[in-house]
């Protein structure tokens, strides 16, 4: 019986993990899998209801790090991780993304001498003042077997020198999750319960320190919406960093008083889906509504300088806009506008990435 400790911290990893518990339930007097989930994110709206609504099992160890500044969150994710290794005696981990929970355990194990292997590798944005760019390159950089979700992932990596024969291009985990549960997500009630109309939308959702974290920064993303809301609704589940900084900034009230803008809390899955499914468009600076939106064919506009997922440009309905707030809005505009980007869904987006990667695993473990 070999054993496998599958991590997840954060809102984004737990739709990237979900499948890899199903494909692997069937195997499980071969290989015990065990959920741990690091606590990075700790409330309801950012973790708990995707464990429902993902049917994802319950974690069997969970370390209740909560935030902190980068080094000290990574630090106590080690410290407590760590222990388990010791305890359970894994004989891989299984991380996902590049959050710092990905980080902080991929270190732990492979200092532990026990395989890491990471789910979402090989993505580059050559941006390192992101803190997720560090995380990834350090991630890729001791683990053992690389699952790749687009071919860029491939051509970095082998860039880096990595063998191939540890990389392997499975396809996308978050899309698996998308295409399981989007019959279920239709029953979703959230555009009746915010009064939203089918395509006469659009949906925000920004984080992205580097797009949040000064006043400058948020002005001119009130300053976009202003200009926005006179065309289109402006619906924007805000996560819990951004309104923190709009708390700090003192900017509730300007933003409050934008007619048309629709602020409301973080969504679960379901409801996200449906209301992503629905728009006229998504502006975002997320990572995984980029390939979410080239799945589902709704144009994206990216408010960042650079992508690490370059399919969804290439061969999806991403726009990466920048960070100018004039071509920001023209990128908006010319959506509203009529101007489509047609896209396409990138090789290996079909559902089917955790059985691939089940059956590397099954093969790399023995089993
Ligand atoms: C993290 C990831 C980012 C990912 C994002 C998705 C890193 C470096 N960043 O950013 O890559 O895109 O998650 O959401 O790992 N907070 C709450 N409740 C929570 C969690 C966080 O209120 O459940 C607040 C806290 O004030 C915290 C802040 O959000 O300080 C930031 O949380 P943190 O986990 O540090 O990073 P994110 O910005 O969420």
């Amino acid at each position: 019986m070999k054993k496998v400790i599958s991590v997840v911290g954060a809102r984004p990893n737990f739709m990237k993990v979900a499948p890899l518990c199903r494909a692997l339930a069937p195997h499980a007097r071969e290989i015990k899998h065990v959920l741990l989930h690091t606590g990075q994110h700790y409330d309801t709206a950012m973790s708990q209801v995707f464990f429902d609504e993902l049917e994802l099992p319950a974690p069997d160890i969970y370390l209740g790090v909560g935030s902190g500044s980068h080094g000290e969150q990574t630090a106590r994710i080690m410290a407590e991780f760590e222990k388990v290794c010791v305890n359970e005696k894994p004989d891989m981990v299984l991380v996902v993304g590049d959050v710092n929970s990905t980080l902080a355990c991929s270190i732990d194990a492979a200092k532990l001498n026990i395989p890491v292997a990471h789910i979402e590798a090989g993505l580059r944005s050559f941006d390192r003042t992101m803190p997720e760019e560090i995380n990834r390159i350090v991630t890729d950089s001791i683990s053992s077997l690389l699952f790749v979700t687009e071919q860029s992932g491939i051509d970095n990596l082998r860039n880096e020198g990595v063998g191939e024969r540890k990389m392997f291009l499975v396809g996308n985990t978050m899309i698996d999750t998308l295409l399981h549960l989007k019959p279920k997500a239709q029953q979703s009630k959230i555009l009746e319960r915010y009064g939203l109309e089918k395509h006469s939308y659009c949906v925000v959702t920004l984080h992205r320190p580097s797009n949040v974290d000064t006043k400058e920064g948020l002005k001119n993303i009130l300053e976009l919406f202003e200009k926005l809301a006179e065309h289109i609704s402006v619906f924007f589940p805000m996560h819990p960093r951004t309104k923190k900084m709009l708390e700090s900034f003192g900017m509730e009230a300007r933003a409050q008083a934008i007619e048309r803008l629709l602020i409301v809390e973080p969504l679960g899955y379901l409801d996200f889906l449906r209301a992503m499914e629905s728009a006229t468009f998504v502006l975002t600076d997320s990572g995984g509504i980029q390939e979410e939106t080239t799945l589902l064919g709704v144009p994206c506009i990216t408010m960042r300088e650079n992508t690490e997922r370059p399919v969804t440009v290439e061969k999806g309905t991403n726009i990466l806009a920048g960070t100018d707030m004039k071509n920001v809005f023209a990128a908006c505009e010319n959506v509203l506008c009529g101007h489509i980007k047609p896209g396409s869904v990138p090789p290996l987006w079909d559902g089917r990435a955790a059985e691939r990667i089940k059956n590397v695993l099954l093969q790399q473990l023995s089993v």
